[in-house]
């Protein structure tokens, strides 16, 4: 085997998801602690103080101290080299979140045990199971009182549509939490808080034959664990890799994040479990990057302005084949020509650096001239492939953007085009009225004030947005349907893209089903096509 196809062997490149809160900083923490990436906890994200040293790329970062751009750690343990692309979370969720999905392997869902599935995560998993990849699931703060835990697994098979596997199981939460029962060994790993922020902390582990548990557990916890393992041994699926490839069943763990309980445990299983870098689509095929020798990589985020004297972007691009070294000449697909990769640059915990050499699985970010769209390919291959596009994901805020002086038309064209070809923001047409009016269309509301500030700061241009009342936005999948006979309710808007597609808006999720409903050879799809 090549030394460039052990390298990719040892890549495992994955994307942690959650709703805001449930603990997916403090996991991520723990990650990079076992992996000596930091030394002591609170180095990442302080959330006040470290979250700038990420990135204070721009302006609106600082004044709003919070992180517009989400980053990749790369951290090496077990003989594995590890990378987390962190999904921004809280406000600061847009489009960019989604398309972080789209450079990794497999996903871990962080879920506090106290209140299951939530709004965020269910939208971040739906792309997931899109793209079929293996998710694994942390079900978090289980020093605090915890849901039912069957109840817990009941709510993510029903609202997710996975299965669950345990791989161990919480015996009691909050102040009467134990450990977990390892399903596998047959032991269990006793909860100790001291090891809050270290990795020397002792896991102290008994056989669940060992008498002493029952003085340790006290009886009745003792039996409820052996009642509760008797209904899951019946209930529940057994484990089986395939599916978890598939993305069919996901492994489950239970642990706390913060006392840095049952992290470990999971990181080794994790590990296991999951892949390394897996082969994507291209119009030639698929690409694996266990044969394909050459350096592939695409494009799935741009980051704008990261140094503003020079007005330069930073693309961003997960590998997925051969090596890449700084300085290289690769060919850029879909701009036809070939281009020098030059100040590649990663994150690794909190802090840009300058690297000189990736492998497949690896993300870099590479200074962009204003020539690289999302979802790009670059490659050294003489074959001159096109990975498949990044799909367009629903926004859910809807704006009409109105310009407070009509002469700068030229540069408001300009600005408002080239940040939605960063992808930052989705611009809209009115359907038919040959009104030039243009309508944003963004993921987190936050975009809007990115999108004014910039065309403030860069283009020297004012807007003003008018919010409308539409939060789903559907592509016509049949674009030949004849929109003018189409037969809405009252709250729909037929809109276009820039590529004259046709696009449905609506208020209500409930108009979506009675519009499918009144026009039957309707098909529509929450992924636009890029
Ligand atoms: P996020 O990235 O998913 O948004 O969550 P984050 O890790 O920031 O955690 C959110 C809050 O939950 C933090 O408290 C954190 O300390 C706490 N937390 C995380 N994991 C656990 C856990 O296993 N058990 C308990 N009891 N708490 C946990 P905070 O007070 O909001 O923030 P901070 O001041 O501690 O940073």
């Amino acid at each position: 085997m090549s030394e460039i196809t052990n390298e990719i062997k040892k890549r495992r490149t994955f994307a942690i998801i959650s709703h805001p809160d449930a603990g997916k900083t403090t996991l991520t923490e723990k990650f990079l602690l076992y992996g000596g990436a930091i030394n002591q906890a609170g180095s990442v994200k302080g959330k006040a103080t470290a979250k700038h040293a990420v990135s204070d790329w721009m302006e609106i970062e600082k004044e709003r101290g919070i992180s517009v751009t989400s980053s990749v750690l790369q951290f090496n343990y077990g003989g594995f080299c590890i990378n987390i692309l962190d999904t921004p979370g809280h406000q600061d969720f847009s489009e960019d979140t989604y398309r972080t999905l789209m450079a990794a392997d497999s996903a871990v869902m962080v879920i506090d045990a106290s209140k299951g599935v939530e709004a965020q995560t269910r939208k971040l998993f739906k792309v997931c199971v899109m793209r079929h990849i293996p998710i694994f699931t942390f079900i978090n703060k289980m020093d605090r009182e915890a849901r039912d835990t069957f109840e817990l697994l009941d709510e993510i098979e029903k609202e997710l549509g996975i299965a669950t596997c345990p791989i161990n199981w919480p015996i009691g939460s909050g102040k009467a939490f134990k450990g977990v029962f390892d399903r596998e060994q047959k032991e269990v790993e006793l909860f100790s808080d001291t090891n809050k922020g270290t990795t020397t902390g002792e896991v102290r582990k008994i056989d669940v034959n060992n008498p002493e548990l029952d003085w340790i557990l006290g009886t009745e916890a003792k039996i409820a664990l052996e009642d509760e393992i008797e209904l899951l041994d019946g209930a529940s699926a057994e484990f089986d890799q395939e599916m978890v490839n598939k993305g069919e069943l996901s492994p489950v763990f239970f642990g706390s994040a913060l006392t840095n309980f049952g992290v470990e445990t999971f990181l080794e299983h994790f590990l296991k479990m999951t892949t390394s870098p897996l082969p994507r689509m291209s119009d030639h095929g698929e690409i694996d990057p266990m044969k394909e020798e050459d350096f592939s990589a695409f494009v799935f985020k741009i980051q704008a302005n990261m140094n503003k004297a020079h007005r330069d972007r930073i693309a961003f691009m997960r590998i997925c084949s051969g090596a890449f070294e700084a300085g290289m000449s690769v060919y850029h697909i879909q701009g036809g020509k070939e281009v020098r990769l030059s100040q590649p640059q990663q994150m690794m915990a909190s802090e840009r650096k300058i690297i000189e050499n990736a492998y497949g699985g690896d993300i870099i970010g590479i200074f962009d001239p204003g020539i690289f769209s999302i979802g790009d390919t670059l490659t050294t291959s003489k074959e001159r492939f096109a990975y498949e596009g990044i799909p367009t994901f629903a926004p859910e805020h809807f704006a009409r953007v109105r310009q407070m002086d009509t002469m700068k038309r030229k540069q408001f064209v300009k600005g408002i085009n080239q940040i939605a070809q960063e992808g930052a923001i989705q611009i809209f047409q009115e359907y038919n009225t040959g009104m030039e009016e243009i309508i944003v269309g963004v993921v987190g509301v936050l975009q809007f004030d990115v999108l004014k500030y910039r065309l403030k700061n860069e283009y020297n241009v004012e807007i003003r947005l008018e919010n409308l009342p539409y939060e789903y936005i559907r592509w016509i999948e049949n674009e030949e349907i004849n929109m003018d006979k189409l037969v809405g309710t009252s709250d729909m808007k037929k809109i276009k893209d820039l590529k004259d597609r046709p696009l449905l808006l609506f208020a209500h999720e409930w108009s979506i089903r009675m519009t499918l409903d009144r026009n039957k050879d309707l098909r529509l799809s929450e992924f636009g096509r890029s």
